[in-house]
């Protein structure tokens, strides 16, 4: 019900590459427990400071994540481009948002709250190492940058 018209497998596979490696049974659960979610190009879809509750992937548009730094300014530290996740730290962390992340044209994401996720990850471990699998990545590029 949550999926556009004529969705399925085929729309979670260019959507998050991740997600084509899980069997049939944690995918259709992956896809249970999202929502999707448009932002005009310019909207922020989390502000850095907030709290915030749960996490994303991009399906569609280019999203810029933007910070402040001690020295007052503020200024994009990235591109996230279809088939991202963001905003997992203040899931995990329970603390505020470290980054905005906004809008660089209208975009598609699909949102899976703290609950959501948490249950999903209890009944689909392996989707669990998915994710984390994905900020391992990340982590590795941000430290060779
Ligand atoms: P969160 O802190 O919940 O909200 C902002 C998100 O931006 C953050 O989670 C990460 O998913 C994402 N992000 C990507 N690159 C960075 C970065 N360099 N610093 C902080 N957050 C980043």
């Amino acid at each position: 019900e949550l999926l556009p018209e004529g969705a399925g497998p085929s729309v979670g596979m260019p959507v998050v590459p991740l997600f084509s490696q899980l069997g049939r049974e944690p995918f259709a659960a992956v896809l249970e427990a999202m929502e999707v979610r448009t932002h005009p190009a310019k909207q922020s879809v989390v502000v850095e400071g907030e709290p915030g509750a749960s996490m994303f992937a991009l399906v569609e548009g280019t999203l810029e994540v933007v910070r402040h730094f001690q020295d007052g300014t503020r200024r994009k530290v990235g591109e996230l481009a279809e088939g991202a996740f963001f905003g997992e730290l203040a899931l995990i962390s329970e603390g505020p948002r470290l980054a905005s992340v906004v809008a660089a044209v209208p975009v598609v994401l699909l949102e899976f709250t703290r609950a959501k996720l948490a249950e999903l990850v209890r009944r689909h471990p392996v989707v669990g190492q998915v994710v984390q699998a994905f900020y391992r990545e990340r982590m590795v590029e941000n430290l060779l940058r």
